[in-house]
Parts: structure tokens; C-alpha cells; sequence
């Protein structure tokens, strides 16, 4: 019989019972189900609505099923739909009818989003967690690989040459706005829903302040439609998750550059890539590659719960329930894609003289010796054509700018003096950006130093 069989007379369709059922994967919300209803119960003895002796009944249940759930011994079935139906159902099988007092005003409307809020919570702070781990990782390999010079790419072609340190920073910012972004969205995830019942707030004496205490909510909703119907707060953590692998994405295609014969920057670790099963020769970057790749679904499931919200009238519908797998399924992926990058990252090796060579070979300092020109008093634009020149000279008899000896610097400009040659090496190019932000080795200490900041704080 279902606990909510009273007014029907047929049996529900087998198929209709396996298709309505979320208890597949809601099952993953037990702890949070069980949790907001002891203190749901607490609140109901405390307002007089049920007994003292009832409660400690059903709180000594709960607690009893949490065990079962935890050791793996609570049967699911379809037959009971979802997480909160099994849990009430076992509760009266071993307490008798008393266990129906639990649900006394509430609704599996609110009861749901309990669960949720009370479970984005806590993979928020899960999440933050793991970022900042990933941030300090970024730091460690920066310090390690301080004195590293690599060319900056724009268009994917070399630009100026950079820090390592700094191109790896980059990250940890970004980063950074990934985790502020998780902790303001905490914010509204701590909004405690109870109380609002179906839809319409109960008739029931409760005291909604005593729930949203002992589950520590920063605050409760106040419009009981409100409460029931909106699934924001999942929104704004998937959009959060799709950020965070954007920019998880686009790290792994810069290793997977690097780590690519013809940049040959980096090595990633034997324990971080795979074989091929035809050739011999092959170290795959799998697992840059799959996180990339898994960005995909994170921006999918983003796209599917505001598709399913669009079109919904006020409140609860059924279509909420497909607010789960895709939220469940960010949670993990974001998890594991954070844990194996600080891995993958913190055995990564780092070829300085590949990066060193890519960087001496081209024309990376072509915006210094034009900055030169403009410190002797000529107009950028000018200063621009005549190092533009002087790059096409070289491009057509195959030389690099260090190359080039005074004589032709200054046949190419008369503002040229023997120290414009002191430009060329990309290593002073690096030192000489050493306005804040910029990439010269004491712009990047001050940026470590803050990072370090950062990762102090808790
Ligand atoms: N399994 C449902 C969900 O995930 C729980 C709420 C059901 N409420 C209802 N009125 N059918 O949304």
C-alpha cells in the first residue's frame, strides 16, 4: 500500500512506477532527509504538537535508519518512489504508527528542498576546498619553476615572453573568482525552506526560526510558494560548476599543447596519461583531454535545469524532480576534475630549455626595441613600422632579431644606440615588465606574495 494510497482504487502501471521514481539516485540525499527531519520532529515536541515521548520515538528511528542506509542494508524500490517515502515507510514498519506523526505539517514539497539546500551547502564547502587545494598546487609549481621563460602566446602565436610562473598564476586568479563565486552563492543556498508545507504554510503552531537554528540556515524563505517551487540556488551552483570547468578547460588545452611534441614545454607523468592499444609510441594527456571533454556536460546540465524551470507555474511540479542527476552528476565531476588536476599538475615536469629555446627563436622582442624608439622620442606608430621592418629583414634571410648587429639597428632608425642591443635577449624583455600584474620576476614575487595571502586565510 502507498503511503499516500488512501483515495485510489487501481494499482499504479508498472511502468508509470518506474519512470516516476527518483529514488535511484535520490537515495545520495538520505543523511540530509534524515537530519532535517530529527530537527522538524525536535520542532514539533518543542511546539506541543506532538508528544515528548513520540519524538524521542521517532528521532531513535531515524537515527536506527541512518545506520541501515550507511551499512548498506535498506532495500530500495521503486514501489516507494523516492529517498523521503522509504525513509518514512521504514520508520512506521519499526515504530509502529507513531511514525506517522513525522510528516505532521510538512509536505514532501518542502521536505525536498530541504534536502537540497542542505546538500549544496555542503558540496559548496566540499568544493571551495578542493579549489583552493588546486590553487596552492598552482603556487607550489610557480615557486618551483620561478626562473622559467616561455613565450606568451596571442592568436596562439608567440606575443612576449613570460613568466611560467606568471602564465600558471594566471590560473590561480581565475581560479580565485571560482571560489569567491562558490562562497557567494552559499548565500542564498542558506535560505531554510520549512515550514512552507505543499505550498501554502500549515496550520500547524510551528516554529520554522528553531529548524533553520539547529540546521544552521543563515536565514529562511518567507514566501511559502517561493520555497517550494524555485530551484535558483541549484542554478547558480551549476553555473558556478560550468565556470570553473570553463576555465579547467581551457588549462587543459594549454597542457595539452605544451605536453605535444611539437611544443614539447612539459611532460606530464606516466601515472597521468595512457596508452594507445595500436601504437607503440603513444603518451596520451587522457586525462586533460576528458576534462575538457566533461565540460560538456557540466554546461549541459546547467542548460537543462533552466530549461526545466522556464515554464513552470507556481509551484511544486513534478518536473522538479529532474533537478537531481544533472546536480549530482556536476558535483561529481567538478570533484574529481579538481582532485586529479592538483595530482596531475604537482608531477608535472617542466622542460625550461624547450621553453627557453621557443622563446629565443622568434621575434618576442620586437615590442621592446619599439619601446626603445619611443623612449628616444619617436611616435609609437613610427617606432612600430621601423621594427616591423627590421622583423621582415630577418624573416626573409632566416635570422633572429639577436642576430642583428648596431650597424643595422641603426641604419633601420638613427635613435638606435649600442644598448638597444641589451633588449634583445628574451630574459631582460621578461625584466623589464615590471609594472604590477606584469610578468618581470618582482611583479610575480608580489603576486605570489599575495597568493600565499590568500591560501592563509581560511
Ligand atoms: N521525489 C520528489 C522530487 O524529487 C519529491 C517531492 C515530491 N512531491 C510531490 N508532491 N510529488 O521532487
Amino acid at each position: 500500500m502507498k503511503l499516500w494510497g488512501g483515495r485510489f482504487s487501481k494499482e499504479t502501471d508498472a511502468l508509470v512506477e518506474a519512470f516516476n521514481a527518483s529514488i535511484g539516485f535520490d537515495r545520495r540525499l538520505y543523511e540530509e532527509d534524515i537530519r532535517g527531519s530529527m530537527a522538524h520532529c525536535r520542532m514539533l515536541a518543542a511546539c506541543g504538537i506532538i508528544e515528548q515521548a513520540e519524538a524521542d520515538a521517532i528521532i531513535a528511528g531515524l537515527a536506527e535508519i541512518r545506520e541501515e542506509i550507511a551499512a548498506g542494508k535498506m532495500e530500495f524500490t521503486a514501489a516507494l518512489e523516492d529517498i523521503h517515502m522509504h525513509i518514512e515507510k521504514r520508520l512506521i514498519d519499526k515504530i509502529g504508527p507513531v511514525g506517522g506523526k513525522l510528516h505532521t505539517g510538512r509536505s514532501r514539497n518542502d521536505q525536498v528542498a530541504l534536502d537540497l539546500h542542505m546538500y549544496v551547502k555542503k558540496e559548496i564547502l566540499a568544493t571551495v576546498a578542493l579549489i583552493k587545494n588546486l590553487q596552492a598546487v598552482l603556487v607550489e609549481v610557480a615557486e618551483k619553476h620561478h626562473d622559467a621563460v616561455m613565450p606568451g602566446y596571442t592568436h596562439l602565436q608567440r606575443a612576449q615572453p613570460v613568466l611560467f610562473a606568471h602564465h600558471l598564476l594566471a590560473y590561480f586568479w581565475q581560479l580565485e573568482r571560482d571560489r569567491e563565486r562558490f562562497l557567494d552563492a552559499y548565500k542564498r543556498a542558506d535560505w531554510m525552506p520549512l515550514g512552507a508545507g505543499a505550498l501554502a504554510g500549515t496550520t500547524f503552531p510551528v516554529n520554522r526560526e528553531m529548524v533553520a537554528e539547529e540546521l544552521e540556515f543563515a536565514t529562511l524563505y518567507e514566501n511559502s510558494m517561493d520555497a517550494v517551487s524555485d530551484r535558483d540556488f541549484i542554478v547558480e551552483f551549476l553555473a558556478n560548476a560550468a565556470i570553473l570547468m570553463m576555465h579547467l578547460s581551457r588549462l587543459s588545452e594549454d597542457l595539452i599543447l605544451w605536453n605535444s611534441q611539437e611544443f614539447g614545454f612539459v611532460i606530464l607523468d606516466d601515472a597521468f596519461t595512457t596508452g594507445s592499444s595500436i601504437m607503440p609510441q603513444k603518451k596520451n594527456p587522457d586525462v586533460a583531454e576528458l576534462v575538457r571533454g566533461k565540460t560538456g556536460r557540466v554546461y549541459g546540465h546547467l542548460m537543462g535545469l533552466l530549461t526545466v524551470l522556464k515554464g513552470l507555474p507556481l509551484t511544486y511540479n513534478k518536473d522538479l524532480q529532474e533537478d537531481k542527476e544533472g546536480l549530482f552528476d556536476t558535483v561529481d565531476t567538478i570533484k574529481i576534475c579538481l582532485q586529479l588536476y592538483a595530482a596531475m599538475l604537482r608531477t608535472l615536469q617542466v622542460d625550461k630549455e624547450r621553453m627557453y629555446a621557443a622563446v629565443a627563436g622568434d621575434f618576442a622582442s620586437a615590442t621592446d626595441l619599439a619601446d626603445y624608439l619611443v623612449r628616444k622620442g619617436l611616435p609609437f606608430r613610427e617606432a612600430h613600422a621601423v621594427v616591423g621592418k627590421l622583423v621582415g629583414k630577418c624573416v626573409a634571410q632566416g635570422r633572429r632579431l639577436v642576430d642583428l648587429t648596431v650597424a643595422e639597428l641603426q641604419e633601420a632608425s638613427p635613435f638606435f644606440g649600442p644598448e638597444a642591443l641589451e633588449l634583445l635577449p628574451p630574459e631582460n624583455c621578461v625584466a623589464a615588465r615590471t609594472s604590477r600584474g606584469g610578468t618581470a620576476a618582482e611583479a610575480v614575487e608580489k603576486q605570489l606574495q599575495k597568493a600565499r595571502e590568500i591560501l592563509a586565510q581560511d
